[in-house]
């Protein structure tokens, strides 16, 4: 399947079990204090999740824009250095508001995996929340036991508060886990190292692909959980992930979500990508095609990179991908601009905000670029004669300058 298809299927699936389709909520978040960016499709429902509003659809099913580069959910510094982390990058849900509850999220999500996208059993790993004593909680039996009756018990791992106690932010919305975690790896790995063994511990071909939260309270700012007035379902799937899994690569990047850019910055840089982990070439050139998606669609969001707040952050993220360019795939130019028409031809047909707002994404690209570009080269210039008349290390001053140059620390090691 195409991503396209992939993404179809999985609405159409919940669309069969009665639910409603709500699109993507914008990723700039301006109403609620707690978040500058959405980081879960659960975000755009808090309000329903808290019982502050009324219940229109209790069946939900979406694919929403996410962004996970501040805060408490924040993958800024993997992304592009391993193969499975994004800024943004859409999570497939599916919710209920008060209706059905463990027993039916854990059978579509397995069934959703196993029966339309035929995902090998045996390829798939389970977590559930053991508890934890700081919060008085137990282990969620509920959740262990059907699990029971849909794969066997050595695929069933327990997890901690911090793997499977899913929290929005510091307060708000939050709830025990259970997670299913899918081994990619080939054959002959697999049986040198068992998957059980390698479940949330960082490797890149066994990996979380599908969060299944059971949402029953609130955190409130004193740190206490209090029950919420009815029992919700809030689950998320990494869209990028699962293209991975059903395209049969090894990265997301591997995926035709990834590829068409991939093939421009290959295209523009004259660099080859050779889909490797550790190559610096190969890591900048993901980097460049992770954090054009996240400006892009910020900006059709109508968040303009800027010195403050969250358009800091996009101004961040775009500066890390023009720092990659230029120190990795030797490009002085403005290029990342370029990028968005390739993007545009991919995403916006299911995100019409960012086709309207292609032109003006481009040219705020390209303005940022080239302010940065200059900046980036008087800041090395700056550099390298000071470092001429030093042995061993520069002093404060000297830094603090180089500093106020770039508007934020740079490793010009690296
Ligand atoms: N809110 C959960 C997550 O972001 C599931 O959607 O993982």
């Amino acid at each position: 399947m195409t991503a396209k298809e992939i993404r179809k299927s999985f609405l159409e699936f919940f669309k069969n079990k009665e639910h409603e389709f709500i699109a993507s909520s914008s990723m700039v978040v301006k109403d609620d204090p707690t978040l500058m960016f959405i980081n879960a499709g659960m975000n755009q429902f808090k309000d329903m999740f808290l019982g502050n509003v009324e219940v229109k659809h209790s069946r939900v099913c979406n694919s929403q824009k996410c962004l996970r580069v501040s805060g408490k959910h924040n993958d800024l510094e993997e992304v592009g250095v391993d193969t499975y982390h994004h800024t943004m990058f859409e999570m497939l849900g599916n919710w209920s508001f008060g209706d059905y509850f463990k027993k039916e999220a854990i059978s579509w999500a397995w069934e959703f995996l196993t029966e339309v996208c035929k995902v090998e059993k045996d390829w798939l790993y389970v977590t559930v929340f053991e508890g934890a004593d700081d919060d008085g909680l137990k282990l969620d039996e509920e959740a262990f036991d059907f699990w029971k009756e849909i794969v066997s018990e050595d695929r069933i791992l327990m997890g901690n508060k911090k793997d499977n106690f899913w929290e929005m932010g510091a307060s708000g919305p939050c709830g025990p886990c259970s997670e299913i975690h899918i081994d990619i790896r080939s054959a002959e790995e697999k049986a040198k190292v068992p998957g059980a063994n390698l479940v949330n511990m960082d490797h890149p071909q066994v990996i979380e692909v599908w969060n299944l939260v059971f949402m029953e309270f609130n955190r409130l700012a004193s740190g206490e959980l209090e029950k919420l007035p009815a029992q919700h379902v809030d689950t998320g799937m990494g869209f990028e992930r699962l293209a991975m899994v059903l395209q049969g690569v090894q990265s997301n990047y591997d995926s035709d979500v990834f590829t068409p850019l991939i093939d421009k910055v290959v295209e523009l840089s004259g660099f080859k990508y050779t889909s490797q982990e550790k190559s610096e070439t190969d890591i900048a050139i993901r980097v460049v095609s992770d954090h054009v998606r996240a400006v892009a669609f910020a900006i059709a969001d109508g968040q303009m990179p800027s010195n403050t707040g969250a358009g800091y952050v996009i101004r961040r993220i775009l500066r890390r991908a023009v720092r990659y360019g230029y120190s990795k795939l030797n490009i002085s130019e403005p290029f990342i601009y370029k990028l968005v028409d390739v993007l545009g031809e991919q995403m916006g047909e299911f995100f019409p905000e960012l086709s309207k707002q292609q032109e003006l994404a481009k040219k705020v690209i390209k303005e940022e670029e080239q302010n940065f570009l200059r900046t980036l080269e008087k800041g090395i210039d700056k550099f390298n004669n000071y470092s001429k008349t030093v042995t061993e290390t520069i002093d404060g001053k000297f830094a603090f300058e180089l500093l106020d140059t770039f508007g934020f620390p740079i490793d010009l090691t690296e």
